[in-house]
């Protein structure tokens, strides 16, 4: 049976956790339009709602932002790991390596898998904080408990209590990028998941397939370019230069959404919330123009903006430095990946497709230069 180059539109596996209706542009977790929950509900909902299967009540909410928070502190060595490392290493090497640690752990091996997702989860934003503060000379900070996850995230980077409209943006970006189905990421940690490895492990093979630039590396870029183009007025001739040098904007298309991507709508209304507006400017007219200048390329398909164009203006706006972009894209997406590790773990079937051989056959090693060893 042969299947289409990069499995597009191949069902590989059946979920409750997300859907995705690329035509139509909807993004749907367990029923709930995500467009609904962003913002609305915090993310703390969204990760009991991926993992048990439900919106908590209060009390639910309240037990599992207590666990969550009293699960930030990372163990001593991990601490001495960030110390020896964070000026040599790139923050997403140090969070993947952070947590391949993490799971190497005695402590750790004896956790249930939907303790361990927890875990991991509360304290991603604790290792990228220390990371971050520790690449630039600045002394790490303890986890406060008395914060969301998503405000002791902010918290832990800048030192100070955020303000509440950050807070909001910030736990609506989680909750938009909190699952998306079987991207790269999610796909490798459910490939991993069913070799029945532990949850540190798929998800430390999910942050390799997250980096690369066509998925979660993206956001980077966007803030790249945006700063490249420099002002509105620019934005058409620098992105013209760009696509006839055959380059790809970043940003911009998805392999499954034939429109908006329905997280960039949400995004781009609270960065219009959150930036200044010139940037905001800026990105809406690089926006227009790119989106012109594609459907002119490719009048066969919409590529319009993804997830990653606002994102940068976002996370910028509430004080995520760009190196710190991609990480946080991962530690949002943490509830995503280990919902699909139980999805995976609670049906199993190892994952072992084959590719069809196109080398040669009966080369015989005696004809070869090789030395034999005798
Ligand atoms: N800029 C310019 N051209 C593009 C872009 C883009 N952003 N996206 C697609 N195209 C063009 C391709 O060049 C290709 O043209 P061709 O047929 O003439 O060669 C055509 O559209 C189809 O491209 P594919 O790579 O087949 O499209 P696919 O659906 O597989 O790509 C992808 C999706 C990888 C995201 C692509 O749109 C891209 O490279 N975007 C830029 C990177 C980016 O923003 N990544 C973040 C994605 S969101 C996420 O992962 C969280």
């Amino acid at each position: 049976m042969q299947v289409p180059r990069g499995l597009e539109g191949v069902i590989v596996a059946s979920t409750e956790l997300t859907k995705i209706d690329g035509q139509a542009g909807r993004l749907v977790y367990r029923g709930y339009d995500v467009t609904e929950l962003a913002g609305i509900v915090p993310y703390e909902a969204i990760a009991h709602l991926l993992w048990f299967g439900q919106l908590p009540t209060k009390e639910q909410l309240g037990k599992l932002q207590s666990q969550l928070a009293s699960n930030r502190r990372l163990p001593p060595v991990v601490t001495e790991f960030l110390e020896q490392a964070a000026r040599v290493a790139e923050p997403l090497s140090l969070l993947q390596t952070s947590i391949s640690i993490l799971g190497g752990l005695e402590e750790t091996k004896a956790a249930s898998i939907i303790d361990a997702s927890l875990a991991l989860t509360a304290r991603m934003p604790t290792i990228l904080a220390t990371g971050y503060r520790l690449r630039s000379s600045q002394a790490p900070l303890e986890p406060r408990s008395d914060l969301g996850h998503v405000a002791n995230y902010l918290y832990m980077l800048t030192g100070s209590v955020p303000k509440q409209e950050h807070v909001r943006a910030l736990d609506a970006y989680f909750t938009l990028l909190a699952d998306h189905g079987l991207g790269a990421s999610t796909f490798v940690a459910r490939i991993a998941a069913s070799t029945l490895t532990d949850v540190y492990s798929a998800v430390v093979a999910a942050i390799s397939a997250l980096k690369g630039p066509l998925h979660g590396g993206a956001p980077i870029f966007v803030w790249e370019m945006l700063q490249a183009i420099g002002n509105r007025e620019n934005a058409r001739d620098w992105l013209t230069d760009h696509l006839a040098k055959g380059d790809r904007i970043m940003g911009f298309g998805h392999r499954i959404y034939r429109t908006e991507d329905p997280r960039s709508r949400v995004l781009k209304r609270l960065a219009k919330e959150i930036v200044e507006p010139r940037l905001f400017e800026l990105a809406s007219t690089v926006e227009a123009e790119a989106r012109e200048l594609l459907r002119k390329e490719h009048p066969e398909r919409a590529i319009d903006t993804n997830v990653e164009f606002y994102s940068s203006l976002v996370l910028h706006a509430v004080g995520i430095p760009p190196e710190l972009f991609t990480c946080t894209f991962a530690s949002a997406r943490s509830v995503g990946w280990t919902a699909h590790i139980i999805e995976q773990r609670a049906d199993n079937r190892l994952f072992r497709p084959e590719a069809e051989y196109k080398g040669k056959l009966d080369l015989k090693v005696h004809e070869s230069p090789v030395k034999t060893v005798a």
